[in-house]
């Protein structure tokens, strides 16, 4: 597997032996790299030993920049809402997400198919709207669901009648329209593929037979992988999920993926996660386990996927809706961790993204066309830890203060060595100088700033070095938007009741 260090651009002592590796080959970092703690999370090792990679890995160069893309969830489960007969099996009621309907209820795969195809019938689905709300929320790219675990197919495929063209009225292919759509606006494209688990067309385990052998059920695959890297242009991303173990099946599915898409982007979900990291040679980048901030900054190219609510897929009755403000701390705790966002959608069964998700991706936009420079192209902070105020990130001789707390009167940091040259607040376009002062004995700097937030979300304030940055290597910090504060960025608690409870009658009706 060839992970590349994100931090390959930064000038730091952290990273700077690595800086002639344009490719780093972390044969040794095994899972070890990310360890689930008792809560469930994942620790990062401090530093990995890398060794050179000959290869170019110049197809990463945009992800590495672009750091936030927009994740869509949208499928016949999109039609149920999480809701079967009259129950209730989404994630708000601690069962599995909304698209995972078919497997929570139980449902057979023709009861399933028949119930939903007639019903997928997205008339409001307008491709430009989506490509343009992404854009304006700041997002560089886009992923959706072209295969979910339900074996549904968004897209045109001679593999299976089972699709959005032959087996529903809407007739149209929603990834060419998608595909062509962000080819106009310059927003790379990408697929999500479920290529393991199928429970319509392969067997479901326990029993649950699926319409296709498994051997049919590869050639399937390997079909509508051939059609999705052939028929829609330029392919971005190829997000695999839920891997098995069949290291040499994962390995013909990805080397498809480098011969027809060379510059194509692939998913550490193409294998199981119990595959040794250097058994997983076509992954580009480590897909960390779902809803995901890591414990530290992570040193191999690394993607989060994140909800807005609870919900990856339309759900009629999840409204635990994450504000404005927690958005925007994640995306900037996501990249003060050298982490992309991949932040999730799910339109409704109409086709349209919901009035609170674009609310919420346009206030992100507003607050990215003007504190973008510290998120893009930004690597992972400087030094290994956080502040009590927020987190770091870094481009060429700038760090970036991501300030989520305020305190009157100054922000101040330890651990870079160095008075820095300039500090201003990223909002303001004429980048007035705030006042700094640096300690030499404890290499603490502080920043003066005023006694309100500009920003109560977050208030960047970029402070720039006149050399390259340096890092403290015997700096003391805590991770402390890990320990504290992810709470409400990652938790969602459990009930042991999902799928039991009827459903009020006015949730209902709330349709
Ligand atoms: C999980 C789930 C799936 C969801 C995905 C998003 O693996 O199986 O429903 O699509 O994560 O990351």
């Amino acid at each position: 597997m060839y992970f590349s260090r994100t931090s390959i651009k930064t000038k730091t002592d952290m990273n700077s032996s690595y800086q002639n590796s344009l490719r780093v080959f972390v044969a040794l970092i095994t899972f070890a790299l990310l360890v689930p703690t008792a809560s469930g999370q994942v620790a990062t090792a401090q530093e990995p030993a890398p060794a050179a990679q000959a290869e170019s890995d110049s197809h990463m160069e945009w992800w590495r920049d672009a750091r936030y893309g927009m994740f869509i969830h949208w499928g016949l489960y999109s039609v149920a809402g999480g809701e079967w007969k009259g129950k209730d099996y989404g994630k708000e009621q601690g069962g599995a997400s909304a698209e995972w309907l078919m497997n929570s209820a139980k449902i057979p795969g023709k009861e399933y198919r028949e119930t939903l195809t007639p019903q997928f019938n997205p008339t409001e689905f307008d491709a430009k709207q989506w490509v343009t709300t992404a854009k304006e929320a700041g997002m560089k790219y886009m992923v959706i669901t072209s295969k979910h675990h339900d074996g549904f197919c968004l897209f045109a495929t001679k593999a299976t009648d089972y699709n959005v063209v032959e087996n529903t009225p809407f007739k149209r292919d929603i990834i060419k329209e998608l595909s062509e759509e962000c080819a106009k606006q310059d927003i790379k494209f990408g697929v999500y593929y479920s290529q393991f688990k199928d429970w319509y067309h392969r067997n479901r385990g326990r029993g649950v037979k699926g319409t296709l052998s498994n051997k049919e059920y590869l050639a399937l695959v390997e079909k509508n992988l051939d059609e999705l890297l052939s028929n829609y242009g330029e392919m971005s991303v190829l997000w695999f999920d839920t891997g098995g173990n069949d290291v040499i099946e994962a390995d013909r599915q990805g080397a498809r993926v480098r011969e027809l898409q060379p510059n194509a982007v692939i998913c550490s979900r193409l294998y199981s996660r119990k595959v040794p990291k250097d058994k997983q040679k076509y992954a580009d980048f480590e897909s960390l386990p779902d809803r995901m901030l890591p414990a530290k900054r992570m040193t191999v190219d690394t993607e989060t996927c994140m909800t807005m609510r609870h919900n990856w897929g339309y759900d009629r009755n999840d409204d635990h809706w994450k504000s404005e403000k927690d958005i925007i701390e994640f995306l900037a705790l996501c990249g003060a961790r050298g982490v992309n966002l991949l932040l999730n959608v799910g339109p409704n069964p109409e086709g349209k993204l919901l009035p609170e998700e674009t609310e919420r991706l346009a206030a992100v936009g507003k607050w990215m066309q003007v504190n973008g420079d510290s998120i893009y192209g930004t690597t992972c902070s400087p030094v290994d830890f956080d502040f009590w105020w927020g987190a770091m990130t870094q481009k060429d001789q700038t760090v970036y203060c991501h300030v989520l707390e305020w305190k009157a009167g100054s922000i101040e940091f330890n651990g870079l060595i160095g008075q820095p040259g300039k500090a201003y607040f990223v909002h303001d376009a004429e980048k007035k100088a705030l006042p700094i002062s640096y300690n030499d004995g404890s290499h603490v700097t502080k920043i003066a700033v005023p006694a309100e937030a500009p920003d109560v979300r977050n208030t960047v304030i970029a402070v720039e070095y006149r050399d390259p940055i340096k890092a403290d290597p015997n700096a003391k910090g805590k991770y402390h938007w890990y320990t504290n504060r992810r709470i409400r960025h990652t938790e969602i608690k459990t009930n042991k009741n999902a799928g039991k409870i009827k459903l009020p009658p006015a949730v209902k009706s709330a349709r």
